[in-house]
């Protein structure tokens, strides 16, 4: 049965960590890898996260399954994170909100239902895109069609392009947008251009689908979150695959939501049954561990202080580190414009840097970022920076 299976070429991001671990540069810096680091380059697990999980370990006395769709106390929080808890659509029970294993089974989850109710629908993606878009949303047997997003030569978001093409989606189709720090570019949505694309869905009643792997990362909680709650309002059917990977630092846990707003609470209702009986033909019960610890923090007032001072402290970080690299390559006299690294949001940006631009900086100056010159701003410190600044001005 398996004779025939040819081993698949291994993964750019994880090789490009295997050859940092090994590069005895004194110098080098990680840029690849896509998790929040801090000033001393580690991933850590945040302050109210262990004191939630020191709390659970104590309180927990079963590990017997949890209900289907997750616990209540996570399904209230999430959805009041997500939209805020005055929203019309949670009063209004027009949402169905289910846990399911990260980000990326939020997504998974809610393709495999909507290829479910309707077999083979058009998802429009943004080119570029999180790569793993492609092979989690037409696994489910959604058709993808890329949408332009970003221009490379002039560093921005193409704005004229993405709606350009955007007008060809129809009722019965998906578009898939990133709610906040676009991933691999950075480059987001203003509220002008949200309240654009929301028309647009109302006139030709496509159904937005929001990827929020970030939210808390780019501006703050519900600044983040503007387009998301913008389109709950709007439109009659809304999308949204949550992750509680980044912004609570539980990445090797699987917390996520697949939120659905219908035109009706007794729709609702019909599909958060159809998503939990899709969840239980692929994995059937979701992980509970994460979804405990993010509903303990949101439900105590000071746990909750404490991870929103921490989740402050990192965009803080990461806006700090946007605006220092901007100002450092200036300072050392590089003719190139990189103001769009300081206004772009969350972990990641490209450089700007042509493919041997970017080898030269693997090869010769132990900077380890992908082939289409992505960096993970996070992974800059107050040591390496002027190091970073001056590599790039040396292979420009
Ligand atoms: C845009 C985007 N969506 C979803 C995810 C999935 O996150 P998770 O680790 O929660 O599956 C990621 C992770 O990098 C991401 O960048």
């Amino acid at each position: 049965m398996f004779d025939a299976i040819e081993a698949r070429p291994p993964d750019p991001i994880l090789g490009l960590s295997a050859a940092f671990k090994k590069d005895t540069n004194p110098s080098k810096i990680d840029l690849g890898v896509g998790v929040y680091k801090d000033e001393a380059g580690n991933c850590p697990v945040m302050k109210a996260v262990k004191t939630a999980e020191r709390r659970k370990c104590d309180e927990e006395d079963s590990k017997a399954y949890i209900a289907q769709a997750g616990p209540e106390s996570f399904i209230k929080h999430t959805l009041d994170l997500v939209l805020g808890n005055a929203h019309p659509v949670i009063r209004d029970g027009r949402t169905s909100c289910v846990l399911a294993p990260g980000g990326s089974g939020s997504l998974r989850l809610a393709a495999e239902f909507i290829n479910s109710a309707a077999p083979g629908s058009k998802i429009f993606v943004s080119n570029p895109s999180w790569p793993n878009h492609v092979p989690l949303l037409s696994s489910s047997g959604l058709t993808l069609e890329e949408y332009p997003y970003y221009d490379y030569a002039k560093h921005s978001l193409d704005f004229d392009a993405m709606m350009g093409s955007l007008k060809t989606a129809k009722k019965g189709d998906l578009v898939l947008l990133h709610g906040c720090c676009h991933n691999p570019c950075g480059a987001d949505l203003s509220a002008a251009q949200w309240e654009e694309v929301t028309e647009l869905a109302l006139k030709n009643g496509f159904t937005p689908f929001i990827d929020m792997a970030y939210q808390g990362l780019g501006d703050g909680l519900d600044e983040d979150a503007y387009g998301a709650r913008l389109m709950a309002e709007k439109l009659p059917e809304l999308i949204i695959a949550n992750s509680y990977s980044k912004n609570f630092g539980l990445y090797r846990d699987r917390v996520g939501a697949v939120t659905i707003i219908t035109s009706n609470s007794e729709v609702a209702k019909a599909v958060g049954s159809q998503v939990v009986a899709t969840a239980r033909q692929i994995y059937s019960v979701p992980p509970a561990h994460g979804a405990y610890l993010v509903a303990m923090i949101l439900d105590d007032a000071e746990l909750t202080k404490e991870w929103n001072d921490e989740l402050t402290e990192m965009r803080d970080r990461i806006n700090g580190l946007r605006r220092d690299l901007v100002s450092k390559l200036k300072a050392i006299g590089v003719s190139q414009d990189f103001s769009y690294i300081q206004n772009e949001k969350g972990l990641f940006s490209f450089l700007g840097l042509p493919k041997d631009k970017v080898e030269k900086l693997v090869k010769e100056y132990s900077i380890y970022l992908v082939g289409s010159s992505r960096i993970n701003v996070a992974g800059i410190n107050k040591k390496n920076i002027d190091y970073l600044a001056d590599s790039i001005s040396k292979v420009l």
